[in-house]
């Protein structure tokens, strides 16, 4: 299994048929499906658990990412609801962003026991996000690129003061899963990027901001999401030679995995 997909609930719809399985990992037990697109096998975990069940700050993220690297994946695409800081990036828009802001409380990482320092100068996979980019336009969907992400850490929204902070400091959408979740892919040298869908203006620039909008919008741009996951895959799936973003990583990971 080559290729991953970490998404919000309901992806499984990606595949004609899939297998739904347990899988466990030193970090707990998470669900996880595993089904073909287009002849490609591809394993899809629902970030959130059964049923929607964690909370942004108790994703079982190391669980997700280390059960990714044990089935084989090198290529994981993920896809997450986010909040705009900018008029011009619209609901309903999706953003596949270039660099992250970490504003949250977690320090999750798999290198306890070992001084290592990843390089994040490139937290998202450059051949993936273009992969995105070239699916989405394909699909002929309002698409941006190189846009910043800040990680809050939830679940509550933001307020308004801190949304124009967050914007001060170059912050274009604002989410609160994608920490530590790039992190720890690149950790295991997995190629990570992160497909964004706009569901709302953020705090201060709309009335308010509720649970159901950020559900709906997601529900609408659920078919353009799978269009171009469906496109992604068979192009990812043809790629052999890349210029290695995380290639520095994989003998570590290597040790974390076998010792
Ligand atoms: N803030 C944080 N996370 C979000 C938002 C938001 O406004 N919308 C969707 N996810």
């Amino acid at each position: 299994m080559r290729i991953g997909v970490i998404g919000g609930s309901g992806l499984e719809d990606l595949f004609d048929e899939f297998a739904a399985k347990k899988y466990s990992t030193p970090y707990g037990k998470i669900d996880i499906y595993l089904g073909s697109v287009e002849g490609v096998e591809v394993l899809y975990i629902p970030r959130h658990g059964p049923g929607h069940r964690y909370p942004p700050h108790k994703v079982r993220y190391k669980a997700n990412i280390y059960a990714s690297k044990r089935l084989g994946v090198e290529w994981l695409i993920a896809t997450s609801a986010v909040g705009s800081l900018k008029k011009e990036l619209r609901p309903g828009y999706l953003v596949i962003p270039n660099d992250i802001i970490d504003y949250t409380r977690r320090s999750e990482t798999f290198y306890n026991e070992k001084v290592v320092h990843v390089d994040f100068t490139h937290p998202y996979c450059l051949t993936i996000s273009d992969i995105l980019f070239k699916s989405a336009y394909e699909s002929q969907v309002d698409v941006r690129k190189d846009a910043v992400y800040i990680c809050t850490e939830g679940p509550r929204f933001e307020t308004p003061s801190e949304i124009r902070m967050f914007r001060d400091w170059g912050a274009d959408i604002v989410g609160m899963t994608n920490i530590p979740e790039c992190v720890l892919a690149r950790e295991l040298a997995i190629h990570y990027a992160l497909l964004t869908v706009v569901t709302n203006y953020a705090a201060g620039m709309q009335d308010r901001i509720s649970h159901e909008e950020v559900y709906s919008v997601m529900r609408e741009a659920k078919k353009h999401v799978l269009r171009i996951l469906h496109k992604s895959i068979v192009k990812l799936d043809k790629i052999r030679d890349v210029i290695d973003d995380c290639v520095f990583y994989k003998e570590e990971a290597e040790k974390l995995l076998h010792g």
